[in-house]
Parts: structure tokens; sequence; C-alpha cells
């Protein structure tokens, strides 16, 4: 294993952090739980799964942008930048980019530490050259980039900078704070910065439907971790036959809603607080907001960015945008 290359800091959440978040999203109405708690390793692992389901149709989409026109993306981008990668998960995606690319540095950020690990280990065994900073860290939070020496070099020094962010995590966020989320960005990439983001569109709600309710129950059993994850770390006593997945598109808020539905009147305990659920009771876990092309460049201008170019695939499922950092 070559390990010479990787540099890594924790930035992970303590558990207190952790627990002070879901307590407080327990007490509230409706109760919500953010849905970064999903990616425990065993969670990391199911969302791997779902990206290979048949109905799950944005990974292979906006891989197969990224192979058709990552030359391009690599060209305009410009060669031996800095290259952040947001929720970089499995790794995988930056693959088909970092030959074209050729980073002088990759500094990916995940919030799942062990998955991250393992797959800076096997990215750099496969690109040896390649000098990495991988941080675990929740980037939804108003953090500093740990190798700020890396990645904010002295003046007269400066390469490009680039920000990765794929798969359309930024649909998680509510529009005001993914507007906040790439303000943040913007800021850490500077005036010669740039960012790759991919946008799941707006399409046929019954394509979106299959898309979170797909037939050998991945998702559902990717939601339902959430809980066995919060009876392990945080003592609590879900049963979960008693909850079950329900995901459906929300037309007038232009969003994928997924939740935890109480199928009884019950009360959980969660590191000794009680809490009462009502039969139909709803835990929110998720939003993932699609968007048009134009919304999301409306989006993201109000953020500080200037929309470059948009990739899209023949049947007008997945976007990426290039945009640059407006000074
Ligand atoms: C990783 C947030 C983009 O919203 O589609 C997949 C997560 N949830 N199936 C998405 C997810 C249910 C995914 N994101």
């Amino acid at each position: 294993m070559n390990t010479a290359n990787i540099h890594f800091y924790d930035l992970h959440p303590t558990m207190a952090d952790l627990k002070a978040e879901v307590l407080k999203g327990l007490s509230v109405q409706p109760k919500t739980i953010p849905p970064k708690f999903f990616y425990d390793q065993y969670g990391s692992q199911l969302f791997d799964q779902i990206t290979e389901l048949p109905e799950y149709y944005p990974t292979r989409t906006e891989i197969g942008i990224f192979h058709e026109h990552g030359e391009e993306m690599a060209m305009q981008l410009g060669r031996g930048c800095w290259l952040l990668e947001l929720g970089s998960g499995s790794s995988k995606k930056i693959r088909v980019l970092l030959d074209a690319l050729q980073p002088v540095a990759y500094l990916p950020i995940d919030i799942s530490k062990d998955h991250l690990l393992h797959s800076v280990h096997s990215l750099a065994t496969d690109y040896p050259k390649l000098e990495i900073h991988a941080i675990c860290a929740d980037y939804t939070t108003d953090f500093q980039l740990p190798c700020s020496s890396v990645f904010r070099p002295a003046p007269g020094n400066e390469k490009n900078r680039v920000a990765f962010f794929p798969g359309s995590s930024i649909g998680n966020f509510e529009p005001s704070a993914a507007q906040e989320l790439l303000q943040r960005v913007a800021h850490l990439l500077g005036p010669k910065g740039a960012l790759l983001i991919g946008v799941d569109l707006k399409k046929d709600p019954t394509h979106l439907h299959a898309a979170y309710n797909d037939a050998q129950g991945v998702t559902a059993a990717f939601n339902l971790n959430l809980l066995t994850r919060l009876n392990r770390e945080l003592q609590a006593d879900f049963k979960l036959t008693e909850f079950e997945h329900h995901a459906f598109y929300n037309n007038q808020l232009g969003r994928v809603e997924m939740h935890l539905v109480s199928k009884c009147v019950q009360e959980i305990q969660v590191d000794g607080q009680r809490f009462a659920f009502a039969e139909g009771e709803n835990i929110h876990t998720e939003n993932s907001y699609k968007y048009t092309v134009t919304e999301f460049q409306n989006l993201a201008s109000a953020a500080g960015f200037q929309p470059a170019q948009v990739w899209m695939d023949a049947a007008g499922l997945f976007s990426v945008h290039r945009l640059r950092v407006r000074r």
C-alpha cells in the first residue's frame, strides 16, 4: 500500500455534537434528522449500492457526462490545479477526471472516516505521484481547511483552485442553505477559483419516484439504517420493524423527500430521553432538491459564482455546471 503521499486531518464532529444534533431534531415538530447521519460505515456501503441500482440514474448518468466531456472540462478548468472535493465518498468519480486534470494536489473531504481512508489508500496506489490531503470533516459546517498552506499558497505561487462537488449532494440543502454553502466554497476558492458541480434536473415525477423507491429495497434499508446507527451510537431503542421508508416527490417544493414513518403509537428512548410518536408520524430524513439549469444558475449567481458552462446527458436527466468565482 502506498501511503507516502497521504496526509490525513481528522476534524470529525465529536459524539457529543452528533448527539446534541439528533436530540434537538427529535424534539421539534416535524421530527427531523439531517441526511449526513446516513453515512456511517454501513450507510456509506449502502449508498454505494444505491448508485448501482437500475432505478437510480443520477450516478451513472453523471459519470457518463464526465466520460464524454472530461477532457474538455479539464481543459477549461486548467491542468495542474489544486483540487478540493466535497463529500468524496468512494472517490470513484474523481478517477474519471484525474488523468485529464493532473492536479498538483487532491483534497477530498468526507464525513465518513473509514470510507475516506479506504478510498484514498486505493487512490494513492493507482496515482502514486498525486499528493493527497484527506480531510475528515462535516462540510455543512463553517469549517476551515486544515492544510490551508497547501490550498492557499504564498502570493505569486498560486495555482487554479478547483472544487468538485458531484452527485447532486447540493440537493440535500434548502435553497437558502445551498446558497450559503456555495458562498463559503467561493470564499475558500478565492478569485481564481472554479467549481464543477453535479446537479440533478427536474423531470417526470414517476422517474424520480422509482429512483427513491427501488424494487430491491436498498434505499429503504439505507433510510432505516439511520435508526440502527442511533441504536448503536446513541443507545436508542428504535424497533426497525415499527418504522417504514417513505419517499415521494414534492412537486410544489421541487424536491424528493424521504421520511421514516412510525407504524404505531410508540415511545422511543434516545440517550435516556423519551420521544413520543403518533401512528403515521414522520421523521424527515432527507430532501433532494431538483433544479432546472436556469434555477441552479440563478442560485449560483446569488452565491457569487459566474455560470460558465453546462453539460448534460442526451436525455436531459442530469447536469454538470462549471462556475467561476465572480471577482
Ligand atoms: C447523495 C444526496 C445526492 O439525494 O439522491 C440516494 C442520496 N438518498 N437515495 C440523493 C440518496 C436516497 C443522494 N445524494
